[in-house]
């Protein structure tokens, strides 16, 4: 029911089904392609549309089938613990390993910080606030998981050449407090391993937990060591290693949401857990965050996992190394743009001297590719991210012709770097006493104007990337709050 302007309720028109849908093809034609391999970020292409049509019909087949109680829908539970197991095995986990399927790598990596959080009110109820210790490079969800859970996240550098973590540091970080470590396979960044094993030899040393963050990295490594590259261990092979985080829905090829957090056994697993009984309705125990939650996602990754199977995974995982070797050689006499560090996986951030990169990522968007601009921060300068997937090969050559073309137009259209004044300004500013009309004005002043109604982001997003780039960070995360307080408004 709407509410019209003069407060009385209207009903709204029902849409043929036809007109609805192409409403909705309508809706979506400013997105980015999720198929075809020339979006570098958000979407994972397999480059096989057969695991896209499969997994689709299983998403359908359950999406009304509710994960919430187990007992009476079996099948999810019978599903749940089939793909945890093949997860426990791909990564070499004993028979004391469990886990849950979730919504994503945040959700698993939330889970993981909540258990570590319960687990050490139980064993040290005096324990005023835990701190997690995790390099620079771990994923932002450590840190939602921390202001959620209420655990302090002490960030620590990283080797600059390397972007790997630091273990002496990490090791200096920890106090009395600490309960967590973090260690990712790979980081988002520079597509690293962390020295897992060390990481792993510290927590013992200290008898601390240690999450590994195998979210992008930690379906595809085992493939990638067994076609000959040498991939530092990171699974449960590795002493200390107490939990990880795996996501189906990237290089598992899996529909949306889909994500495994599994525990050394589980006594650690129990404090994911909740139960609740002391309400008037019925019992809730629940897994994750969710309660109510669809079986599509669950069944679309058991038909995805046992469709392609483990050969199938291994050839995808084959044509995915050849299209980053090919980048990378393709990169290596390039005037302008650098590999960051030597990446290990099939993730590659690149750099330039002679550009502005954030107008290369909108030139590249004039040749129909999407790559991601990554902000610098902590030693880490602006670069361009590329995920590269099973479908990439094919498109390479493409792919580093139009990098050269968007170099050339980048210097010929470069955006000016904000200047000293403006650098100066936005470091004088405290978000904490800024209004609304302030925000305005640095929403304007980035680029996202507006005319009284919800800010508008151009096409070109070198100018706001450049803004961005040059703020503090907590003023950067306030502009992006007060933006999306802006676009999500009722229409
Ligand atoms: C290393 C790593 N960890 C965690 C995440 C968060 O995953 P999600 O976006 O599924 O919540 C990502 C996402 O790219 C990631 O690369």
């Amino acid at each position: 029911m709407r509410v019209a302007h003069d407060g009385s309720s209207t009903a709204w028109t029902a849409l043929g089904e036809d007109e609805l849908f192409a409403r909705l093809e309508e809706y979506r034609s400013g997105d980015l392609d999720t198929k075809g391999g020339r979006t570098w970020a958000y979407v994972y292409d397999p480059g096989r549309p057969d695991i896209d049509r499969v997994a689709k019909r299983a998403l359908v087949e359950f999406y009304d089938e509710n994960a919430l109680d187990p007992t009476v829908f079996p099948s999810l539970l019978r599903i749940e613990n089939e793909v945890v197991g093949l997860a426990r095995e791909h990564l070499r986990g004993d028979e004391r390993v469990v886990g849950n399927f979730t919504t994503g790598g945040t959700e698993s990596i939330m889970m993981a910080v909540k258990a570590a959080r319960d687990r050490a009110r139980e064993l040290r109820p005096d324990l005023d606030r835990p701190t997690m210790v995790l390099p620079v490079t771990a994923h932002a969800a450590f840190h939602k998981a921390a202001h959620y859970f209420d655990v302090e996240a002490v960030s620590v550098p990283v080797d600059t050449s390397t972007w790997k973590a630091d273990v002496p540091l990490m090791a200096d970080a920890c106090d009395d407090r600490t309960i967590l470590l973090v260690g990712s396979a790979v980081s988002y960044a520079h597509g690293v391993v962390d020295p897992i094993p060390e990481l792993g030899q510290l927590a013992l040393e200290r008898e601390l937990l240690l999450h590994v963050d195998g979210c992008i990295g930690g379906f595809v490594l085992p493939y990638f060591r067994r076609l000959g590259r040498e991939v530092t261990d990171f699974d449960f092979s590795v002493p200390g290693v107490t939990s990880i985080s795996m996501d189906f829905h990237k290089y598992a090829y899996c529909p949306k949401s889909a994500s495994v957090v599994l525990y050394r056994d589980p006594e650690l697993r129990r404090h994911q857990l909740y139960a609740k009984a002391a309400w008037t309705g019925y019992t809730v125990i629940n897994t994750t965050f969710q309660s109510t939650k669809s079986g599509g996602a669950l069944a679309a990754t058991w038909a995805a996992l046992n469709y392609v199977g483990d050969r199938g995974y291994l050839e995808i995982a084959e044509r995915t190394l050849a299209a980053v070797d090919e980048i990378i050689a393709g990169l290596a006499d390039s005037p302008d743009l650098d590999v960051m560090g030597r990446p290990e996986s099939n993730l590659i951030a690149l750099t330039s001297d002679t550009v502005n990169v954030f107008d290369v990522v909108d030139e590249m968007r004039t040749h129909r590719w999407y790559v991601q601009p990554q902000l610098g921060f902590a030693g880490s300068r602006e670069n361009i991210h590329l995920s590269v997937g099973g479908a990439s090969l094919e498109l390479v050559p493409e792919l580093l012709a139009d990098l050269v073309a968007a170099c050339d137009a980048a210097r010929h259209r470069p955006t000016p770097p904000a200047d000293d004044e403006i650098v100066a300004l936005l470091h004088s500013l405290d978000p904490a006493t800024l209004g609304p009309e302030e925000f305005d004005l640095l929403l304007a002043g980035a680029g996202i104007g507006s005319d009284g109604g919800a800010p508008e982001v151009p096409d070109r997003t070198a100018g706001i990337n450049a803004i961005l780039n040059v703020c503090p960070p907590e003023l950067a995360e306030r502009v992006l709050v007060e933006f999306f307080n802006r676009i999500y408004v009722p229409e």
